[in-house]
């Protein structure tokens, strides 16, 4: 890559050119498209092959996917420092969910409602479709669900004749007498400083009957139930001592790794996970059980609606071809591939009764429980600065910067002004 962006500055000085154009001369012939996007690590690899793949059937397109950082909120700003300079940097998007109002306020994204028609969105479940929806209108062709949820050592809790959780207060619990650190610690879960880390926490706040902000715009952060959710994740870490004190630097991947190596009774995380779980060499292969995440006394289990899916930038020299690649990654066949290669759950309805998955799911009932009740983050225009505030304060708890409700009191005041700014 660096040799890349090198030779790329030389022939734009050189010839005067953009990266893209050396790009497609790099190919070989002028005729020949380049389509980039900006994408997370390509973890189990689906998204090479299913490139091969098209590359293969559509020989006049070069797709040029550049795996940037695993942290989704970097990738946004990737993103948005290229299109505020109006940049074709990028054809298409790789998007989450919880970028769409924003990129679609800002003018950044195709509306694709003339490729992509009603009866084929009706292929795709609702709450994908919802949130690829911006003012009526849509700019997302989803390929990814997801919803968060817990995973547990079930050999583990069988041989101590414990039953899963229910409430953070039975995982903690369990954790305590199940844990023996720094061999196995009870949770591990995303304590980064990052989008994920919103998730975790929105998933604890919802279960115990709060939310960030109201269908009305109302901002609930500073209120008691609140500020208990973000203090049993402080407790977990601080008092209880049930997650490592790494965790703070935990994404999703590093929660994964440290689950998958045996070294945690319980792990949030998403649907991603398992098929890495189940493979062969996994030391965890057929010890793991999933399902909802535990919630506060009197609450209900929440997730947290995440989700990906591709959308074409206003400034592509290239809309068509791009096109032609989105509706290829969208197909049954890409979304099974990415099943099975990556564990990325599909968005297509007919793919969760499609007999091949179901063979090798046996957690699709409990993974439909938790997709049942996911909830969406604010689709506001200015979710990307609400989230940043969050962050730093959810960061600020978990270090023992700031109080909980200090913490969520501060985030409150921030969020609110941030609504009141044009
Ligand atoms: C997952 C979700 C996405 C969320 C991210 C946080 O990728 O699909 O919606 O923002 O995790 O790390």
């Amino acid at each position: 890559m660096k040799i890349f962006i090198f030779g790329c500055l030389i022939s734009m000085l050189l010839m005067g050119g953009s990266c893209k154009e050396s790009a497609q001369l790099r190919a070989g012939s002028e005729a020949k498209v380049t389509i980039r996007y900006l994408t997370a690590p390509d973890v189990g690899g689906f998204s090479k092959e299913m490139i091969r793949k098209f590359e293969k059937l559509n020989p006049d397109i070069h797709i040029e996917m550049v795996e940037g950082p695993a942290a989704p909120n970097t990738r946004e700003d990737m993103y948005s420092a290229s299109f505020m300079a109006k940049e074709d940097t990028y054809d298409l998007l790789y998007m989450d969910i919880a970028w769409l109002p924003k990129f679609a306020a800002q003018g950044w994204l195709r509306p694709l409602d003339d490729r992509f028609s009603k009866e084929s969105q009706a292929e795709f479940l609702s709450g994908d479709i919802e949130g690829s929806k911006y003012q009526g209108k849509i700019y997302r062709l989803p390929t990814q669900s997801d919803g968060g949820m817990l995973y547990y050592r079930k050999d583990l809790l069988k041989a101590n004749g414990l039953n899963p959780p229910e409430t953070w207060n039975d995982l903690a619990t369990a954790a305590k007498k199940l844990q023996s650190p720094p061999q196995i610690w009870g949770f591990v879960f995303q304590g980064k400083q990052y989008e994920g880390l919103v998730c975790d926490y929105l998933e604890l706040a919802w279960g115990n009957q709060t939310t960030l902000m109201d269908g009305e715009g109302n901002v609930h952060l500073d209120s008691p139930q609140a500020a208990q959710a973000l203090g049993w994740l402080v407790d977990a870490v601080h008092k209880d001592k049930i997650a490592p004190p790494g965790v703070l630097t935990y994404q999703e991947e590093e929660a994964r790794h440290m689950f998958q190596e045996g070294k945690a009774v319980f792990m949030r995380n998403w649907p991603y996970a398992w098929n890495l779980l189940q493979n062969d060499q996994s030391p965890v292969k057929g010890k793991v059980g999933i399902m909802p995440m535990v919630h506060g006394n009197g609450g209900i289990s929440a997730a947290t609606l995440g989700g990906w899916g591709y959308g074409i930038s206003s400034f592509s020299k290239n809309p068509e071809a791009a096109w032609k690649f989105i509706e290829f990654a969208a197909s049954s066949e890409n979304q099974k591939l990415s099943y099975f290669k990556s564990g990325i759950l599909p968005t297509r309805k007919a793919l969760f009764h499609d007999a091949e998955i179901v063979k090798a799911s046996p957690h699709m009932k409990e993974l439909g429980q938790v997709l049942s009740h996911a909830k969406a983050r604010p689709a506001h225009p200015l979710y990307a600065r609400i989230s940043d505030s969050l962050q730093m304060h959810l960061s600020a708890a978990l270090s023992l910067q700031e109080k909980p409700e200090a913490a969520l009191a501060a985030a409150a005041k921030e969020i609110r002004l941030i609504l009141t700014s044009k």
